[in-house]
């Protein structure tokens, strides 16, 4: 190995040694996709979610902060506008299938069904999952579209919607 080449190889090596690659850090890098989530009047929830291409389909990683402990219904919402101080001007989950409201799993389900993320005791949430459903391609792709987190769990079955409450934070999903 020539001396160059060691430098380089070492360089590379401490590069990843220091990233120690957390799905978020790698996310950041790599993904296709992203939305950036501010809280909507009267709440502090925020956070960063990824979306990035893969073979079964779309890996999602995320970090949303200043949630309160527990599950929070999380979703795809149809407008990419998160303008209103409640968010409502996201309207309705995105449902391009016209499909009823589901969970992740379930064969029949909007598009936007992503069920719910847990947040600690800290009140932060860190996830990474495969969704099959989901696209970043095509005309039903989620791009242009809103990542909405709400104040309580989606049941996933109660239509329309999942029973999940307000929106504590909101941003529009925009190619990386
Ligand atoms: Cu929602
Ligand atoms: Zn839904």
């Amino acid at each position: 190995m020539t001396r160059k080449t060691y430098l380089l190889s070492s360089t590379v090596l401490t590069m990843f040694a220091l990233c120690g690659c957390t799905g978020m850090q790698r996310a950041s890098q790599t993904a296709d996709a992203v939305a950036v989530l501010s809280p909507t009047q009267g709440n502090d929830a925020h956070g960063t979610v990824y979306f990035t291409r893969v073979k079964d389909g779309v890996r999602i990683d995320g970090e949303i902060t200043s949630l309160k402990p527990g599950s929070h219904g999380f979703h795809i919402h149809e407008k990419g506008d998160c303008s209103a101080p409640d968010a409502s001007s996201a309207g309705g989950h995105y449902n391009p299938t016209k499909m009823p409201h589901g969970s992740p799993s379930s064969a029949q389900r909007h598009m936007g069904d992503f069920g719910n993320i847990e947040a600690n005791a800290s009140g932060v949430a860190k996830f990474s999952r495969i969704d099959q459903t989901a696209t970043l391609d095509g005309p039903n792709s989620i791009i242009g579209h809103a990542v909405v987190v709400h104040v309580d769990p989606d049941d996933l079955k109660s239509q329309p919607a999942g029973n999940a409450g307000k929106r504590v934070a909101c941003g529009v999903i925009g190619k990386k």
